[in-house]
């Protein structure tokens, strides 16, 4: 099993997501004891976001690519690689301004491009995901709670994004484990990551 950790918080010592992470990949490694892990922390590490050269080298042909092209593209197809490197991905993706940090919105730039993990037929109109074969488990907080049915949930652009996102390129199972509630009193908040902690600690021997 090989494990790729994505974090995108821009906190460290007080992240929510970065430390349920922690736990759930410590407890994981426990049940997977030849597991091997990776960790791409964009939260601190952003990748840069796509330039107009960068989309012209994403549409020429490899073949076709002059040197700056591929000068251009070598961090994006690092990352791809990485990617489809891993059977399963766990995301740190904290809600910010009702969506994605755009950090990881500047990876996801990099890593759904066409022809790597995704392939369009412009005659047919079909999607096909060619980053097929994962799972995907996604760990994100936020100060609301936007659950189905609560007055906020018509807000949530960000779970989904992810799970549309993760499909597209071929990862249809997801699992998200929301941590709703931050910014309330401690002991709400507290309640909410112990919430979240009991699923993960349950996921850690099953998934
Ligand atoms: C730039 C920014 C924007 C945010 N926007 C939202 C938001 O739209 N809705 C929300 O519920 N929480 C929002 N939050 C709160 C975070 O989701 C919350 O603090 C979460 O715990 C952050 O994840 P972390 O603990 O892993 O850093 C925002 C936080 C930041 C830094």
């Amino acid at each position: 099993m090989k494990l790729l950790e994505v974090q995108s918080s821009v906190r460290l010592e007080r992240s929510v997501s970065r430390s349920l992470s922690h736990e759930f990949v410590q407890a994981w490694q426990m049940n997977h004891s030849h597991a091997q892990h990776k960790m791409r922390d964009v939260g601190t590490n952003p990748p840069a976001h796509p330039t107009e050269l960068w989309t012209q080298a994403n549409y020429t042909p490899p073949e076709a690519r002059t040197l700056e092209m591929v000068g251009v593209l070598s961090h994006s197809e690092q990352l791809i690689a990485e990617l489809l490197w891993a059977d399963c991905l766990l995301l740190g993706v904290p809600m910010y301004n009702l969506s994605v940090p755009s950090n990881f919105k500047a990876y996801l730039d990099n890593v759904v491009r066409v022809d790597r993990t995704f392939a369009f037929d412009c005659e047919t109109f079909t999607l096909q995901g060619l980053a097929t074969g994962k799972k995907a488990l996604v760990i994100t907080p936020s100060a609301g709670d936007y659950a189905p049915g609560t007055p906020m949930a018509k807000f949530d652009f960000c779970e989904p994004y992810l799970r549309a996102i993760l499909e597209f390129i071929g990862i249809a199972d997801v699992t998200v484990i929301t941590v709703p509630n931050q910014f309330m009193p401690d002991e709400i908040r507290h309640q909410q990551i112990e919430t979240a902690r009991t699923k993960l600690m349950a996921l850690a021997a099953t998934w």
